[in-house]
C-alpha cells in the first residue's frame, strides 16, 4: 500500500488482440436466414465477423491476446502480478476465466479474477485495475477483454445472430511515475434484464432439457429499446467523465467506443461534436465483440500507429445490465 493515502501514477505498457482466423460474412448470414447484405450494413455497419472454432474456449483467445501485449512491452508472465478477464462468455459459469488464462500463459500463484458486466466489462475492468494500481495494490496487471459470444447466439434468430464475433483484446496496465487515468464514470440499472440477458442456465432459470429446446441457454435482446439506451447513456456518461477529467471534446484525440453499431456511434459521436476521423470503428470486420471490442480496436490503432504519447482517449460503452461506463485515459 502506499503511503499516506497518496495515489501512485498509472500507464498502458502496451496492447495486444487475437481474433479467429474464420470470417463469418454477410453473405453467410443470407444463406442461413431471411436477411440480406445491404440491411445489415445499413441498420449495423457491419460486413463481417470472425467465430472461434469449437475447440477453441475464450481463455485460448485471452490468452493469445496477452501473449501479444507481452512481447510488445517486452515482459514475461512472470512481471504480471494479477490477471483479470472482462467476459460474460467465459469457458465455464465457475472458475474464474482469468485463472485458466493465467494458468494457460504458465503463470500460477498470481491473482485471477473475472469481471462480468456485458459488454461495459471492459471499461469497468480498466477502471478497477488502474485504481488498484494507483493505491499500490498491484505493480502490474494484465487486463482482457475476450469473448466467444458466437457460444451464446441464437443462429436461429436473424435479429441477433447478425451482430456478434468472437476475439480478445488485453492491455498491460503499470504503475508509472505520471498518472494517464484521468476520469470515469460507471453506471448500471438492473430494473429490466430481460431486455438483454440469457434466460437460463443460471439460479434462477437452470438449463432444463425444454429450455435447451427453447434455446433459453441463448442471448436474449429487446434491440429497439437496447439502442435507444446505448445512444443516451453513451454520451451522457462520456461527458460526465471528461467534464471529471477537466476536458471537453475538442481535447480529445480519439474517442473508442463499444463497436455494437456503427449507427450507435455516429449518433454518440454527433452528441459530442465529435467528427468521424476522431471515432475509431472497426465493426465492418469484427461485429461486436462484447467486452473485447474496445481493446482490440485499441490494439489495432496502437499497432497502427495513430496514438501517440499524451493524446487524450475517451473509451465508452454500454450494455447487458443494463450497463454502462466511460473512461478517459491519457496515452
Ligand atoms: N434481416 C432483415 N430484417 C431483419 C433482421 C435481419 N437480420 N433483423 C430484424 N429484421 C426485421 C425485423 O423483423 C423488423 O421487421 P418488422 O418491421 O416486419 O417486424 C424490422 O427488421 C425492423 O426491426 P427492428 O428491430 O426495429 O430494427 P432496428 O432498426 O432496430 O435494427 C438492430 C435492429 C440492428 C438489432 C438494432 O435495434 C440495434 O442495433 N440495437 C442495439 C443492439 C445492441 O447494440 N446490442 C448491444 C448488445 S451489447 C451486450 O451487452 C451483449
Amino acid at each position: 500500500m502506499t503511503q499516506g493515502g497518496s495515489l501512485l501514477g498509472v500507464s498502458i505498457a502496451s496492447a495486444g488482440h487475437y481474433v479467429p482466423d474464420n470470417v463469418l460474412s454477410n453473405a453467410d448470414l443470407e444463406r442461413m436466414f431471411d436477411t440480406s447484405d445491404q440491411w445489415i450494413v445499413e441498420r449495423t455497419g457491419m460486413r463481417e465477423r470472425r467465430i472461434a472454432p469449437p475447440e477453441m474456449p475464450t481463455s485460448d483467445m485471452a490468452a493469445r491476446a496477452a501473449r501479444q501485449a507481452l512481447a510488445a512491452a517486452d515482459l514475461t508472465p512472470a512481471d504480471i502480478d494479477a490477471f483479470v478477464v472482462a467476459t460474460e462468455t467465459g469457458d465455464y459459469l465457475f472458475p474464474a476465466t482469468a485463472s485458466l488464462v493465467a494458468a494457460r500463459l504458465g503463470a500460477i500463484g498470481k491473482a485471477a479474477f473475472d469481471i462480468q458486466i456485458a459488454c461495459s466489462g471492459f471499461v469497468y475492468a480498466l477502471c478497477a485495475t488502474a485504481s488498484m494500481v494507483r493505491a499500490g495494490v498491484f505493480r502490474r496487471v494484465l487486463v482482457i477483454g475476450a469473448e466467444k459470444v458466437s457460444a451464446i447466439t441464437d443462429y436461429q434468430d436473424r435479429s441477433t445472430a447478425i451482430l456478434f464475433g468472437d476475439g480478445a483484446g488485453a492491455v498491460i496496465v503499470e504503475r508509472a511515475n505520471d498518472n494517464s487515468f484521468l476520469s470515469c464514470e460507471l453506471g448500471a440499472d438492473g430494473t429490466q434484464p430481460e431486455l438483454l440477458y440469457i434466460p437460463a442456465g443460471g439460479t434462477l432459470e437452470p438449463l432444463t432439457a425444454q429450455g435447451l429446446t427453447e434455446r433459453r441457454h441463448c442471448m436474449r435482446m429487446q434491440g429497439r429499446e437496447i439502442f435507444r439506451f446505448a445512444v443516451t447513456k453513451m454520451a451522457e456518461s462520456s461527458l460526465i467523465a471528461l467534464n471529471r477529467a477537466g476536458l471537453t471534446t475538442d481535447d480529445l484525440a480519439y474517442m473508442i467506443p463499444h463497436q455494437a453499431n456503427k449507427r450507435i456511434m455516429d449518433a454518440t459521436a454527433k452528441q459530442l461534436g465529435l467528427p468521424a476521423q476522431r471515432v475509431l470503428v472497426n465493426i465492418e470486420r469484427y461485429g461486436n465483440t462484447s467486452a473485447a471490442s474496445i481493446p482490440i480496436a485499441l490494439s489495432e490503432a496502437v499497432a497502427a500507429g495513430k496514438i501517440h504519447r499524451g493524446d487524450a482517449l475517451l473509451f465508452v460503452a454500454f450494455g447487458g445490465g443494463l450497463s454502462w461506463g466511460a473512461l478517459v485515459w491519457k496515452w
